[in-house]
């Protein structure tokens, strides 16, 4: 392994996928050639460990594509993804899947669907342990690390959530007992896919400041997928900016998103909204 590969959590290089449009009886007929849609379109990107990779487009840009191509829940047409030095592109075996299952979590968008509504937090958040752990692991061991990942999201007191069900939780909690669940077990890499633009603005920052208290404190890595810039600077370090299935432009999170090389990216900078007027959109980009 060289020094560049230990210091890559996750590397992607030259990554396609198109998606083959469905055509007509019609087209078909007439033998029209097959059209696709260029969901992900030849993307490179390296993301350091302990580093937050943004990645920020408007809808249908690719982003979460390229999130279930790094899962392995969709094959790339071309490229190669790989993950802590390791390629596993063309790797589907059960020992490569499951390794990648304990050290890559994912975070959804939607905390209201995302947790199964007739469990209660406590076995929620075990069960990633019960698949992975059952055998190493004593029941106690496993309620214990419930507990810590539920305090290391900030969800307190955590015995007395363990107890409660779903619907019984705020957004903002739901989405945190999401966040315990894909850290109890110790991920390297997180992918959070729009994790807070489900929840109400005054819970966004909470859980911000969850992730980025993570990345400082566990070393854990980082790809948040994200359409509005606002959050980015503060929670990322470095950021990538998809529009069509490409990325056009690439930096520092500051350097990005105070000087914009590319009209796109100015154009997501002047979508941001204003809550104030005279405040400049720059400011408006930290929370
Ligand atoms: N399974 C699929 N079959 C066909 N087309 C798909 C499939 N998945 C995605 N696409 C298309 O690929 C493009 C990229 O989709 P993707 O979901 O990655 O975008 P996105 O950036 O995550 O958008 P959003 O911000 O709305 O979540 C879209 O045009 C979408 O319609
Ligand atoms: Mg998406």
């Amino acid at each position: 392994m060289s020094k560049n590969d230990r210091d890559n959590i996750l590397e992607l290089v030259n990554i396609k996928k198109y998606f083959p449009i469905k055509r007509g009886f019609k087209q078909i007929l007439r033998l029209d050639p097959p059209v696709y849609v260029k969901a992900v379109d030849d993307v490179s990107f390296q993301l350091k460990r302990g580093n937050v990779f943004v990645i920020a487009g408007e809808s249908g840009s690719g982003k979460s594509t390229l999130a279930r191509i790094i899962l392995k829940a969709v094959q790339p047409d071309a490229g190669f993804i790989i993950l802590n030095g390791e390629d596993i592109t063309s790797k589907n075996d059960k020992k490569t899947m499951k390794k990648l299952h304990e050290n890559v979590q994912m975070i959804q968008q939607d905390p209201y669907s995302s947790l199964n509504p007739r469990m209660r937090v406590m076995d929620i958040v075990m069960e990633p342990l019960n698949i992975h752990e059952r055998q190493v692991s004593s029941k106690p061991e496993r309620i214990e690390k419930v507990l810590s990942s539920l305090q290391d999201v900030r969800l307190h007191p955590a015995d007395s959530i363990a107890d409660q069900f779903p619907h019984m939780l705020s957004g903002g909690q739901r989405q945190r007992v999401a966040l315990a669940r894909a850290l109890v077990l110790r991920p390297s890499l997180i992918i959070a896919d729009e994790p807070v633009s489900m929840l109400d603005v005054s819970v966004r920052a909470e859980i911000l400041q969850v992730i980025k208290s993570l990345k400082d404190r566990l070393q854990i890595s980082c790809v948040y997928i994200t359409h509005d810039l606002s959050t980015s600077r503060y929670i990322g370090d470095t950021i990538a900016i998809m529009y069509a299935g490409r990325i056009v432009e690439i930096g520092q999170v500051d350097k990005v998103l105070s000087r914009p090389l590319h009209p796109y990216t100015q154009a997501l900078i002047d979508a941001i909204p204003q809550p104030f007027s005279g405040t400049s959109r720059k400011k408006n980009l930290c929370l």
